[in-house]
């Protein structure tokens, strides 16, 4: 199939456009560069660089790239954080540009859409693992954001026919040898700590110890970056034969603050030192997806179950590139 994967010069996009092109797909990339890197394409993409807040941009895509059979949608400001700072960054633009996407692509007659959605959605669960019969409560405006393109969604195929699939995940982690998470800022845990065993940094503020968790930091569920490229392929695949679907994707175990601490230390072989800060607002102490349907369904499998092995892989890369994509 030809595949566009906005956001595909992004940490998520980029590793899933790489699986992609291994799984024989043909893949065009549209990226703004705001937080992706031009060196994160895979080289047997088509690149086009332009703004999904750009009707133009958008048009020039659909008209430069005809005949796409379904498209993988990563674009979007992602941070719980900055959303509470800066909601309508993701109240308007996330919308704003999901919109401009969808109105595009079912003029050029696309059939397949799978989101990148999040586990954001489920800000105070019943049930642990959270399954797809969970209430949803957006968390923060980026996971309100989410879920209004995943009502639009609803729309497009009563309206259009647009069949879709929407992936909740947790917590993106682990890398591949030739691409890599980069954020600028970075905020996120895996990489911070990784910096301090590089020597970029001098300790990790844990976040908070006093919740209630087995060790008192909080519990998140840390899936692979290619484990879930895989689970968004199989989706796109699948969507002819199923038919629209939301999936929860998680490792199904999940691993507290220090646990990846432990395993960052275990690793790198460095002492990583550590201070415990004050809660960071709206973190919930534990996080954990049941993958049961896509299990089920889609005999998806994760291929890096371990934080270990997910550590590895993160620690080899950026190793590798201390300054990310910059060196
Ligand atoms: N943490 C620290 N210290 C740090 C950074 C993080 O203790 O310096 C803790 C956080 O409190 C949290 C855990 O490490 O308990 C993981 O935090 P991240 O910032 O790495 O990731 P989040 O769980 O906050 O967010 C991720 C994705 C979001 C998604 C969310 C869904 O980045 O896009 O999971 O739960 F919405």
């Amino acid at each position: 199939m030809k595949i566009l994967v906005t956001g595909g010069a992004g940490y998520i996009g980029s590793a899933t456009s790489a699986e992609l092109i291994a799984a024989g797909h043909q893949v065009v990339v549209f990226d703004n560069l705001y937080q992706g890197h031009r060196q994160a394409v895979p080289a047997e993409a088509a690149f086009v660089q332009g703004d999904l807040s750009s009707r133009a941009d958008v048009a020039r895509l659909f008209a430069e790239h005809p005949g796409i059979d379904g498209i993988m949608h990563f674009a979007s400001y992602t941070l719980v954080g900055e959303s509470m700072q800066q909601p309508l960054l993701y109240l308007r633009d996330n919308l704003v540009n999901a919109a401009n996407l969808l109105e595009a692509a079912v003029a050029a007659g696309v059939r397949r859409f799978i989101l990148s959605s999040t586990a954001n959605l489920f800000d105070d669960p019943a049930k642990m693992p959270i399954d797809e019969h969970e209430r949803i409560v957006p968390g923060s405006p980026y996971g309100e954001s989410k879920f209004f393109i995943e009502r639009t969604l609803h729309w497009f195929e009563r309206i259009y026919g647009l069949r879709y699939a929407c992936m909740r995940y947790f917590n993106a982690s682990g890398d591949a040898p030739e691409r890599g998470e980069d954020h600028d800022p970075e905020t996120h845990l895996i990489p911070l700590i990784l910096q301090v065993a590089l020597g970029q940094r001098e300790q990790i503020t844990i976040f908070g110890d006093d919740y209630p968790t087995p060790d008192g930091t909080c519990v998140r569920d840390y899936v692979h970056v290619a484990d879930l490229a895989q689970a968004h392929i199989l989706a796109m695949e699948s969507l002819d034969r199923l038919g629209s679907r939301k999936y929860n994707l998680g490792n199904g175990s999940g691993f507290s603050v220090m646990e990846v601490l432990d395993a960052a230390r275990r690793v790198t072989g460095h002492p990583i030192p550590h201070v415990v800060g004050p809660r960071r607002p709206g973190d919930p102490a534990t996080l954990v997806a049941s993958s049961e349907s896509i299990r089920r369904e889609l005999g998806w499998r994760p291929r890096y179950p371990d934080i270990e092995t997910i550590m590895r892989s993160a620690w080899e890369w950026h190793r590798a590139h201390p300054h990310g994509y910059g060196e």
